[in-house]
């Protein structure tokens, strides 16, 4: 049903400063100047969150969550942020169990009884592709990918651009560190689209070699320009981050337990004594949660360390900022 697609996109329309209506597939769509257009709407629905301030901004519209895949973050931060700005939601979540897909009805009638019933979709799905899948079934309404297998992420990039644009005031010319599961995760790879997009970021890749970028990835993401450096041992993390941005080994991308676990023992943490012995005094570090022995909690209490403060409360404002947007009311 589902066709495997290579990571990097083709055949989709970019958004070229008009949100209104466009499916949201993949970061390639994104131009710096769309970028400066949600990160200035970020900025107002920040307001209006922090402030709990009534807001009509979507009133009179619904929007379907369709979640194949479990999520804590991206279900209830998309769930808030319709809900902040006055809309409505039309929840579904594993509906293989919970829908009539479990007895057999497609994807594509799945997708085009939601759009009856909604303004905009928020799909979640294992496959890679499924995304793009569902946009093209979708006839009335657009597709945000809340991510898709292995793929991408997008929307959990414009929440960790608007992290960084935050702490660094500027997207260019950032030395980061980007570890853990680089194969596979989504986030890593819509993250290094977004920061190709801006002058000399250089991104240091660290992995076992069993989880490092795909070759294509690696070729094509070169080649806008973006400089990567993969490294597979602590020693070689560099002093000079500006941020680290740490992801658990994708557990439900492995064909078996012990093919994980071996992965999972390859593994770097995120310690007190790593940032002690490499991380400078003014960065940050992220993840993209959930962290599965990935980031160890007694990092936590570090003022460094923004997942559980700004980077998830982010995720809510670039969302109200994009449904904003894509809907058509801002
Ligand atoms: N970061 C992220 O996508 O988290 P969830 O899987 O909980 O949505």
């Amino acid at each position: 049903m589902f066709q495997a697609i290579s990571h990097l996109q083709t055949d989709i329309e970019m958004i070229g400063g008009d949100f209104k209506g466009k499916d949201i597939v993949s970061f390639d769509q994104f131009g710096v100047a769309d970028l400066n257009k949600l990160f200035t709407v970020t900025r107002q629905m920040k307001q209006i969150a922090e402030n709990n301030e009534p807001s009509r901004l979507l009133e009179g519209l619904l929007v379907g969550l369709l979640f194949f895949e479990p999520s804590s973050r991206t279900f209830s931060s998309f769930s808030a942020a319709v809900k902040r700005l006055g809309g409505q939601t039309i929840e579904m979540q594993n509906p293989e169990a919970f829908s009539s897909v479990s007895k057999g009805e497609t994807f594509e009638d799945t997708i085009q009884v939601m759009e009856a019933y909604t303004n905009a979709i928020v799909l979640r799905h294992r496959f890679s592709g499924a995304a793009k899948q569902a946009a093209r079934a979708a006839n009335f309404v657009p597709v945000i990918n809340a991510g898709d297998g292995n793929n991408e992420h997008p929307t959990q990039t414009l929440l960790d651009m608007y992290t960084l644009y935050e702490r660094f005031g500027r997207l260019d010319n950032l030395t980061g560190l980007l570890a853990g599961d680089a194969l596979n995760s989504r986030t890593i790879h819509s993250l290094l689209r977004g920061l190709s997009l801006y002058e000399n970021n250089t991104m240091y890749v660290l992995s076992p070699r069993r989880l490092q970028l795909s070759r294509d990835d690696f070729v094509s993401l070169q080649d806008r320009g973006i400089r990567l450096i993969e490294i597979h041992r602590e020693q070689d993390i560099p002093h000079d981050c500006d941020f680290w941005y740490w992801t658990r080994v994708q557990k439900e991308r492995f064909a078996s337990v012990e093919e994980y676990q071996q992965a999972q023992s390859e593994i770097v943490v995120a310690s007190p004594d790593l940032l002690e012995k490499y991380a400078r005094k003014d960065m940050i570090l992220m993840d993209p949660l959930p962290r599965v022995e990935s980031v160890d909690p007694a990092v936590d209490a570090d003022e460094r360390a923004v997942y559980l403060r700004s980077q998830i409360r982010n995720g809510v404002y670039t969302r109200m900022a994009l449904l904003a947007l894509v809907l058509g009311r801002i």
